[in-house]
């Protein structure tokens, strides 16, 4: 049994192999929480201190004890209105236009396996490998009930919590913030590591100090964005990536979240992650149910490696899913910045046929193939095949690729409509746009109100139409603006941007329901919404609209803290970059793209025979790696924000095989050398390096670690891979 529950002090534990997350009802009913972190055995509920504290409230209940705060003990769940004034995970605006909520436990369920979320994506497993505990709280006025759910993934060491909201009273409410969980830590000095980015430099490393006062990140943008990713850290001062305490909180959704982290007069730290609560107000009627998205997470007493380990195996295993999850991916060339807007069916097939000779399985075909669609300013919402710019049929081209041996694909952005569309034309009001007001334009389009099912159902309709006209193999998903104008003609207002998610996600499951055999890749505007809840329905998503190698070494170390690998779209392009404009060699760019779903985004018939031949290997290399990147533990060796080399490696489970990638990032006259220590590997074995024969000591590549060569050009990269040749003699 990974929950228990003791009965006799009401004290709740969430085992995991080597956590424990406890909380306990009190004697007014009150949920406190305990701890989270290593295993331990007893109950904690020693660790609760009780002293008057002035100017923090006492409830009623608690008569004349002065030591009884709610603004100072540790809460699970803690509610706006009750007399604790430091961030709350729920704001209720009552109908008789209070705004406060008093929950109290009424019962709780432990069952066998993980819960599931209705219309929401979160973490599932086979019911023998979790478990599920339900508790029941309520507010004895409004007949508010809150239900916290906490699934618990023993092996995974994985801690889930969801929670649902229910109005059993009779009259309007309206929820005007919801968490899905909350830390509450009873002291220490903690640092937040969280990602920060803009459109084509995502998911940036930034570790700082909580300090007394709200610190507070997220998204108002309607999707997860390139602005914060949904996904944190908190860890001890000395936290590194081999040692030190840590906790991961992740957001399993795709839009507009909220991480607060706040030290408190006391120096307690808390820690509250969910939906973003600007242009939020979602009316509850009597009987209606707000469920928040869920938060997965994570506790590590070694370091930011072993966090981030298990979150790529949980994600992996446990959140994607599909045809696709644990299976090898097509190398694919994307025309995009091959071709842009420019492009005719033959284009398309003289790419397939080059990429064919080169060893690339699948051709896609980005934006420009659809309605009017010369740029990008018209045709979206129009989802016809432009046959006339093509010169065939979808099904001839798919046909005319697939002959010469490639798969094919599409791209598609179904959420989004052009005001120069015959779709615009017909139904101005399916944009979200607020009456007698001009709307805001994002990349010269507006966002479908989702929220809407027949809109959602009539863009379904048009895409089926669309895929089912041939071999289509791969779907990439675009979305590429950020929403303003939250209006819909037709809902309530606070619930648009809430709903809106749902309903991608009602249109997400449809989709992988009726095309499983589709590889579908999220994207938006590259990895704008690069976050869990996506990866429900599309095992890989396009990281960043950025492909200079060297930017992408940062974006894919910020990613690499929760992602897992085989998530993380990732191209090489020709030099010089189309976003950076510099050039870097096409070894380089090789190995940088090696670290994620690989594939091309460059013109192949522009290759010299140089590049053709190397590109040939590279695929071939690839193709060899494939399964020990996909499936391999992936460890940063270096941070690239700060050291003048990137390192990273995968090393097989069963530690036979290892591939160390290493980019050095300076390069200067008479350099010291840099030294690069392996992880993951077995001391006691001797590995060889493939490409040289050469035998190395685990232990020592470990300790020692590896000198790397001085850098004769810019940006040069090494790829060693290492394989488990026998023992060390001295054993
Ligand atoms: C976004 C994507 C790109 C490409 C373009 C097409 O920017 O991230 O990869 O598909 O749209 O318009």
């Amino acid at each position: 049994m990974s929950i228990c529950y003791e009965s006799g002090h009401r004290i709740f534990s969430l085992n995991t192999e080597h956590t424990t997350y406890q909380m306990k009802v009190d004697s007014f009913g009150f949920l406190l929480h305990l701890y989270y972190g290593s295993s331990i055995h007893a109950d904690a509920d020693y660790l609760l201190q009780y002293y008057d504290r002035g100017f923090s409230g006492n409830p009623s209940d608690a008569g004349n004890d002065r030591t009884y705060s709610l603004d100072v003990l540790p809460q699970e769940y803690p509610v706006m209105g009750m007399g604790d004034y430091r961030s709350s995970a729920l704001k209720i605006h009552n109908a008789d236009d209070s705004d406060c909520c008093d929950l109290r436990y009424v019962s709780h369920e432990i069952k066998q396996g993980k819960y599931g979320l209705p219309g929401l994506p979160a973490v599932h497993t086979a019911a023998e490998e979790a478990e599920t505990l339900e508790i029941l709280l309520e507010d004895a006025v409004s007949k508010v009930q809150v239900q916290l759910l906490f699934g618990v993934l023993a092996k995974e060491d994985i801690i889930t919590r969801s929670v649902k909201i229910r109005n059993c009273g009779s009259d309007r409410i309206i929820v005007e913030k919801a968490a899905s969980a909350c830390l509450d830590f009873l002291g220490g000095d903690y640092d937040l590591l969280s990602f920060y980015g803009r459109h084509t430099m995502e998911r940036n490393f930034q570790r700082t100090e909580i300090l007394h006062g709200n610190y507070v990140i997220g998204s108002r943008r309607g999707t997860s964005s390139h602005q914060y990713n949904p996904a944190v850290i908190i860890a001890d001062k000395e936290t590194t990536e081999d040692f030190g305490v840590c906790y991961g909180m992740v957001l399993v959704y795709s839009g507009g979240f909220q991480f607060e982290a706040e030290k408190d007069q006391f120096g307690q730290t808390r820690a509250i992650m969910g939906l973003q609560e600007d242009l939020f107000h979602y009316p509850l009627e009597t009987g209606e149910i707000l469920t928040v998205p869920e938060t997965i997470l994570c506790y590590s007493d070694s370091g930011f490696s072993t966090l981030s380990m298990r979150y790529h195996h949980c994600i992996r295993e446990h959140i994607c899913r599909g045809k696709y999850k644990n299976q090898s991916r097509p190398v694919l060339l994307n025309s995009w910045e091959a071709a842009y807007f420019h492009f005719t069916g033959e284009t398309i097939c003289k790419l397939a046929k080059r990429a064919a000779q080169l060893g690339i399985d699948m051709v896609v075909m980005d934006d420009g193939w659809f309605g009017k669609r010369e740029d990008d300013n018209s045709g979206l919402g129009d989802w016809q095949v432009n046959e006339k710019k093509l010169g065939c049929t979808l099904n001839e081209l798919a046909q005319r690729v697939n002959n010469l041996g490639m798969k094919f694909g599409i791209w598609i952005e179904p959420e989004m409509i052009s005001e120069d569309s015959d779709l615009y034309r017909a139904h101005p009001d399916w944009a979200m746009q607020i009456p007698g007001r001009k709307p805001v334009r994002g990349r010269n389009q507006l966002v479908l109100d989702f929220s809407r099912e027949n809109i959602r159902t009539y863009i379904f309709e048009q895409i089926c139409a669309v895929l089912d006209q041939g071999n289509i193999e791969y779907v990439k998903w675009d979305m590429n603006r950020s929403i303003a104008d939250v209006y819909s003609a037709v809902n309530a207002q606070g619930k648009v941007l809430y709903d809106y998610v749902l309903g991608i996600y009602d249109f997400m499951e449809k989709f992988v329901q009726r095309y499983p055999d589709i590889l579908l890749e999220g994207c938006s505007g590259g990895g704008g919404r690069f976050d869990a809840g996506m990866m429900y329905y599309s095992p890989q998503i396009w990281c960043s609209d950025n492909t200079d190698a060297i930017d992408r070494i940062r974006i894919q170390y910020g990613t690499s803290f929760f992602y897992p690998i085989s998530t993380v779209g990732s191209h090489v392009s020709a030099v010089p970059n189309h976003q950076t404009g510099r050039s870097v060699s096409l070894h380089t760019r090789g190995v940088v793209a090696m670290a994620g779903t690989f594939g091309y985004e460059l013109n192949v018939n522009a290759l010299t025979k140089m590049e053709t031949d190397e590109i040939q290997e590279q695929v071939r290399q690839y193709k060899k790696y494939e399964e020990l990147i996909r499936q391999g533990r992936y460890y940063r060796l270096s941070n690239p924000f700060t050291d003048n080399y990137a390192a990273w490696m995968f090393a097989a489970e069963d530690k036979k095989s290892a591939l160390l990638n290493v980019v050095m990032l300076e390069n200067h006259s008479n350099m010291e050398i840099s030294v690069v220590k392996l992880k993951g590997l077995e001391a006691d074995a001797v590995y060889e390096d493939e490409r040289s024969g050469r035998r190395y000591d685990g232990a020592a590549l470990m300790a020692a670690g590896l000198p790397l060569p001085l850098p004769k050009e810019e940006y040069p990269a090494y790829q060693i891979e290492l394989r488990l040749c026998g023992r060390c003699e001295n054993n």
